[in-house]
């Protein structure tokens, strides 16, 4: 039988992520969060002091950093970065990292060699649109940005970060526009998927949604 691919694309706090590990553990697939990936990359250049204006540096590092998932961690070097990758400082310079195109050139290739291996679920920004056009399902999820910035919020006050809700909503803003103005492989909903309006939704409701359409 042929390894299933599912699309999960939208922009920043759509519900993505959450959405799309639960619907892996339900059908018993592989997840892979590809927004980790080009936050790892960020993650590198950070640490490395490489200015992230400068391309070619971070095409340079980009090619000398290996990437992969095991067990819902995700490796950077060989190490486990699952919170170093959250900080603040990487979602500020992440969308940057992300428009260069031949740093999507390396990672969208670390994407589609998983997504032979076994089913899968990604999600993203380009994933129906770029990575697997003939992904079995696309789905592309969108929220108000009030309702978006809102549940980050909500994780960073949980996580003990200081922050202003405005400042939240406008930094969502800021990134959606980077990720959608971009010319390579931009944010944007491919023209089968399935869009789902989850502002005001609960959790349940959306996976709902979404497991109606795959059976
Ligand atoms: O989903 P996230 O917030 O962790 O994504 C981090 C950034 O990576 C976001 O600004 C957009 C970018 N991204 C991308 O360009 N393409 C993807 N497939 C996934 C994420």
């Amino acid at each position: 039988m042929n390894n299933l691919v599912i699309a999960i694309d939208g922009p920043a706090g759509a519900g993505k992520s959450t959405i799309a590990k639960i619907i892996a553990d339900k059908l018993n697939i592989n997840y892979i969060d590809t927004g980790a990936m080009y936050r790892a990359v960020t993650l590198k250049c950070l640490q490395n002091k490489v200015n992230i204006e400068n391309e070619d540096e971070v095409i340079e590092l980009t090619k000398k950093t290996e990437i992969d998932f095991k067990d819902n961690n995700i490796y950077l070097d060989g190490k486990v970065v699952n919170e170093e990758i959250r900080t603040i400082e990487v979602t500020n310079n992440v969308s940057n990292v992300a428009k260069i195109k031949e740093v999507r050139c390396l990672m969208v290739d670390v994407q589609r060699e998983i997504g032979t291996r076994n089913s899968v679920i990604l999600d993203g920004r380009d994933i129906g649109s770029y990575v697997f056009p003939n992904a079995d399902y696309k789905f592309f999820l969108i929220a108000t940005p009030e309702e978006r910035g809102a549940r980050r919020y909500k994780e960073l006050i949980a996580k003990g970060v200081e922050v202003k809700l405005q400042d939240v909503i406008d930094d969502i803003i800021k990134r959606d526009e980077i990720d959608s103005s971009r010319e390579f492989a931009p944010l944007v909903k491919a023209e089968d998927a399935i869009e789902i309006d989850t502002t005001g939704k609960s959790i349940d409701d959306v996976v709902e949604s979404v497991l109606n359409k795959i059976k």
